[in-house]
């Protein structure tokens, strides 16, 4: 007996999903003979041919055996764990499974980053003001490329990337970051997180060397875990990352974020950017320059990058649009010394190919049109001034409870917390307040000896500000008491 048949169900999936469901579930138990096709069409109202293509499927799959003539039978051959999986839920491994091994890669990936969907509370790091991105003037140019799609464009694009996105990036490098490349140089890639994914896995082998800044960004270390160096960690000091010789010996890689170090907002001296240089053109390492938010500098001129210094190729510099334009583009770009391009580009290809050709045509044309300068401009001024409005408040209010550094740059800029307060309990408790400063703890490696908070500024307006900073020192007033 079948189950009724739906109004709307199309006679031949309703045949063939309900008797495939009553063999799953064990009410036709293998053996079983199903009554002829005239019978079924009677007592159904169904046409005799779609009766037979039914079966023929099922009898393809497997499900049934026999002739429609000679009788068709239930097959025998059924294994006992499929006959009742249609009642097992899909998330439940079936209690006789071996337990599943995962690679000794896979068992070392650790995620570190999870979407907040939740609008952003005050003071929220790495996010940029979303609400005044010109997504009118990036859909007009979205539409026009999507209805100007050719056969040609749908095939793909080169593993590099867009090259005329290339060219607009390599032209806007040279200009405003001092970097020395050559289109054929540059990778568009998937953000910046895959940049490490690439180049980490292209140059290091696991027991590899590698040296980081301490307190420096978790993302870059969770990739070097995964391919499994070994990670040394280098201080910081007034200049930057300190050049640390027992941190340094035989390390294959540094990375470091010169322009704006993340997470304290220190800007890596001439000096140490020579002295760094050197060191990797004596030993052959790499130095990997992360370079995510430098376009944002608010007193004084933008630095050049260290890569405009290299004179060996030991650099590799990559750069972001999450925080320039939007997170979700998904885009960034990597600008590779020319010896590592071919193996780095293989493993891109083998892996996603490229990034999505229609976005990164988009992009090509804003940043060709002038808004992605125009753009940048306006944002300056907005995020200098909201920063300015920070530090005003903060001179007033957080004294002595929370040193904000002198840099003015980036989305967020770093305070150390006075001597006596942990960051986790001033996270708690402006939590509390509905503020959402982030602890230095969580991208400190080993044991925490100075605290300190990050507090994004570019996401929240003026008065938004101020009302935080006020709450701010009432949360670290309670955590100084207690
Ligand atoms: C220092 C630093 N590097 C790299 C990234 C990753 O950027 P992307 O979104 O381009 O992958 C971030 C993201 O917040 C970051 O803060």
């Amino acid at each position: 007996m079948l189950p009724p048949r739906p109004r709307d169900a199309a006679a031949y999936r309703w045949l063939y999903e309900s008797l495939r469901r009553e063999i799953l579930e064990g009410r036709l138990r293998p053996g079983t003979r199903l009554p002829s096709t005239r019978d079924i069409a009677s007592q159904y109202s169904l046409s005799r041919g779609t009766i037979v293509s039914a079966f023929d499927q099922l009898r393809e799959e497997g499900y049934l055996e026999g002739n429609i003539g000679s009788g068709t039978y239930v097959s025998e051959q059924l294994p006992r764990a499929l006959l009742h999986a249609g009642k097992t839920p899909v998330s439940a491994p079936p209690a006789s499974a071996p337990p599943r091994r995962l690679s000794q890669y896979a068992q070392r990936v650790r995620n570190f980053w999870a979407l907040d969907p939740r609008p952003p509370r005050c003071f929220r790091a790495h996010r940029p003001a979303l609400d005044l991105f010109p997504i009118g003037l990036w859909s007009q140019i979205a539409s026009k490329r999507v209805r100007a799609y050719t056969a040609a464009a749908m095939v793909g694009c080169d593993t590099l990337g867009y090259p005329p996105l290339r060219e607009a990036l390599a032209t806007y490098l040279r200009g405003a970051r001092g970097i020395r490349c050559e289109a054929r140089q540059l990778m568009i890639v998937s953000g910046v997180q895959e940049a490490f994914d690439l180049v980490f896995r292209t140059v290091l082998d696991p027991g590899d060397r590698v040296a980081i800044e301490n307190p420096g960004y978790p993302g870059a270390a969770h990739i070097m875990e995964s391919v499994g160096a070994e990670i040394a960690s280098l201080p910081l000091d007034a200049e930057g990352v300190v050049l640390d010789p027992k941190a340094l010996r035989g390390a294959r890689l540094v990375y470091t974020t010169p322009a704006h170090q993340f997470p304290t907002g220190v800007t890596m001296s001439l000096a140490r950017r020579l002295a760094l240089l050197e060191w990797a053109r004596r030993t052959g390492a790499l130095v990997f320059e992360d370079d995510y938010d430098s376009e944002y500098r608010y007193s004084g001129k933008p630095i050049p990058a260290l890569q405009g210094l290299d004179t060996h190729n030991v650099v590799v510099f990559a750069g972001s649009f999450s925080k320039l334009l939007f997170p979700a583009l998904r885009i960034g770009y990597v600008v590779l010394p020319p010896d590592l391009v071919d193996a780095v580009s293989t493993l891109k290809a083998i892996t996603s190919r490229h990034v999505p050709l229609l976005e990164q045509a988009v992009l090509a044309e804003f940043i060709e049109q002038g808004h992605f300068a125009r753009h940048l401009r306006r944002m300056r001024e907005v995020y200098a001034e909201r920063l300015a409005t920070l530090l005003d408040s903060a001179r007033v209010r957080l004294n002595g409870l929370l040193e904000l550094s002198a840099v003015e740059a980036g989305l967020q800029t770093a305070g150390w917390l006075q001597a006596g307060i942990e960051d986790t309990a001033a996270v708690a408790a402006a939590a509390a307040r509905e503020i959402e400063v982030t602890p230095f703890s969580r991208c400190t490696r080993g044991p925490v000896t100075r605290h300190g908070l990050m507090l994004g500024f570019a996401a929240t307006e003026s008065a938004e500000i101020r009302r935080g900073v006020r709450e701010l020192a009432i949360a670290l007033e309670e955590c100084r008491r207690t």
